[in-house]
């Protein structure tokens, strides 16, 4: 199994030597490699067997030491560094060579993003490469949002996992390109439409619903439990299917079904609530022993839309 702690030495040198290390963010944890040596990138994809066409997002401590990795940065990009680094947002910027192909999946641009959290925040400072990380998950399930998660699932192939505690933002960064001077948006996530908007006006929505190797972050089927899962008005889902079946409730609890079967994402219906714990909840039902997750969609606002997102991507087969 990974040692779990708060040692950031032993993390840089692992990270050093070409290993790999779990990390915290604000959003999930990260299987962070260095970005620059292949042979540590192509570990990240074994771990996770993760597809190859599937690009990585790298991970640097500010805006200034993007430079190094990226030839140009439009004026909107920097703006919306400047407004929401560190926090939950990647950037696709034009990649510099260095910048090895297999990070990118061949793409001409790189995904960015400065991530907050304390240790991880140290740890990036004190490299001189930026960290290549995907969700610590094995690809298509549920990404972690706790050192147990990680452990669960990948404890057994890596050695070291950063203990930043439970991830205060909970699903992971809201993606946006720059084409033509417009921001385009291509994931859904920690960053909400409505604050984008307010620091730089419309932007458009790009979040494909089919599996496009050109867009893999959007694959259709994705985050998903291994148990079968139906997302929508809750009341209708339980009449078809309930009442022996997990619950995934926005705000309230069900009288039709148990108990035990049930979590609630947000007892007072805050947004921010919801997302920090549809992960882990969604852990916890997929261990109940029963055949289906029911999980009610919340109110398609602010952090609602990449939630709900989420939860068709894990509906879909
Ligand atoms: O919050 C997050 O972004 C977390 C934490 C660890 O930083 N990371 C994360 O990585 O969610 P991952 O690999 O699970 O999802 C990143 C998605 C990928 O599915 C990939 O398709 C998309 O970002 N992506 C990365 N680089 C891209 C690029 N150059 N163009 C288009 N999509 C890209
Ligand atoms: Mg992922």
């Amino acid at each position: 199994m990974a040692i779990i702690g708060k040692d950031i030495d032993q993390a840089k040198e692992l990270l050093k030597h070409g290993e790999l290390v779990a990390i915290p963010t604000e959003t999930v944890y990260g299987l962070a490699g260095n970005a620059l040596d292949g042979n540590a990138v192509a570990k990240i994809f074994s771990v996770k067997e993760r597809p190859f066409f599937d690009p990585l997002i790298i991970h640097v401590p500010d805006l200034k030491s993007v430079d190094k990795w990226v030839t140009s940065i439009p004026a909107k990009a920097e703006k919306l560094a400047d407004a929401f680094w560190p926090g939950p947002l990647t950037l696709l910027l034009p990649r510099k060579s260095i910048i090895p192909d297999i990070v990118t999946a061949g793409l001409e641009t790189v995904g960015i993003r400065c991530p907050k959290s304390r240790l991880t925040q140290q740890l990036l400072q004190s490299l001189d490469f930026p960290l290549a990380a995907p969700s610590a998950n094995p690809f298509g399930y549920i990404s972690p949002t706790t050192p147990d998660h990680v452990q669960n699932q990948l404890g057994m192939k890596i050695s070291y996992i950063l203990d930043g505690g439970e991830c205060a933002v909970g699903i992971e960064s809201t993606i946006v390109g720059f084409e033509n001077d417009q921001v385009v948006v291509h994931r859904l996530g920690g960053l909400s439409i409505e604050r984008l908007e307010s620091a730089i006006g419309k932007v458009e929505i790009n979040v494909n619903e089919s599996s496009n190797p050109l867009a893999p972050g959007q694959l259709k089927s994705h985050y998903a439990p291994r148990k079968k899962l139906l997302t929508g008005a809750l009341d209708q889902l339980l009449e078809q299917h309930g009442p022996h079946v997990g619950v995934l409730a926005f705000c309230e609890l069900k009288k039709s079904v148990p108990r035990h079967l049930q979590r609630v994402l947000a007892p007072t219906g805050d947004l921010h609530h919801a997302a920090q714990n549809l992960f882990g909840m969604l852990r916890e039902l997929d261990q109940l022993d029963v055949p289906l997750i029911l999980a009610e969609t919340v109110p398609e606002i602010d952090l609602g839309r990449a939630i709900n997102d989420r939860l068709r991507r894990a509906s879909a087969e």
